[in-house]
């Protein structure tokens, strides 16, 4: 069914979710929602032809749920790609569990965080630094993964990726939402609900205002279908703009700590 269609009430969390599927190509949710995880992750593999790319990989915690999930769509062991947006733990602390599965892995990750890699005492695997000029990776079809820099949201070293084929925009921490209290949904429901859900977080991780600028206009232009954050809801057609707007209007980080006098 395409992403406009689902609704919250359809989905069965417990299972891997299509969201895009086009000969050749689909996207899954592979994320968790546990009860009572104020910040669910979301995870997403992205399967282009016989190659998998599994963004976000996780924290240790849900190595094996995850790993399920996917088996039951594709082979976990047949993922060659990891992508990570940054260095946080709960997108790299299963790293070593990926690699241990297959030797040959990429762990593509912002060049700031490559030498930290070795702290986890992975053997064999390439790791692939982005320069802040931002890559690209060539898929089986001639479609590309496009990392695209977003310094300083949050983390010094961060990047958000653009799939060609479905015009997803895996956006990181960008878009993030918080369900304390409540049950988690992967699409928004309420707009006003969902951005108190944003604020108090993006208020206080992201870096500053300048940061959020460069970044809309860095994806302004790009043919954005939905915008996949790895916490919380994520944003389907015209929410991705009403999400920027909301973005570029609020003061996050210095500019909202440490306000001009
Ligand atoms: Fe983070
Ligand atoms: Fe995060």
């Amino acid at each position: 069914m395409p992403i406009n269609r689902l609704n919250n009430s359809d989905l069965v969390m417990e299972d891997a979710i299509l969201l895009h599927d086009t000969p050749g190509h689909q996207v899954y949710w592979v994320g968790g929602a546990e009860e009572g995880e104020a910040i669910p992750c979301n995870r997403w593999l992205v399967i282009d032809q016989d190659a998998g790319y599994l963004l976000e990989p996780g924290g240790c915690d849900h190595y094996h749920t995850t790993s399920d999930k996917i088996d039951s769509v594709f082979l976990a062991q047949s993922i060659t790609h990891l992508l990570c947006s940054h260095q946080d733990p709960d997108i790299c602390a299963s790293i070593p569990s990926w690699v241990e599965h297959n030797p040959d892995m990429k762990i593509i990750i912002p060049h700031l965080w490559r030498r930290f890699m070795p702290h986890y005492m992975i053997h064999g695997a390439e790791v692939v630094p982005v320069s802040d000029r931002g890559a690209s990776i060539a898929m089986p079809s001639g479609n590309h993964l496009r990392c695209i820099p977003a310094p300083f949201l949050h983390s010094a070293g961060n990047m958000v990726v653009f799939d060609e084929r479905s015009g997803f925009l895996f956006s990181g921490d960008i878009g993030a939402s918080e369900f304390d209290g409540e049950r988690p949904v992967l699409f928004v429901d309420d707009w006003d609900a969902h951005c108190q859900r944003m604020l108090a977080f993006h208020q206080r991780y992201m870096g500053g205002n300048k940061a959020v600028r460069a970044f809309i206009d860095s994806v302004k232009e790009l043919p954005i279908t939905a915008m996949l954050p790895q916490h919380g809801a994520l944003f389907r057609g015209d929410e991705v703009k009403r999400f920027l707007d909301w973005f570029g209007a609020i003061d996050v980080g210095i500019d909202a700590m440490f306000p001009a006098p």
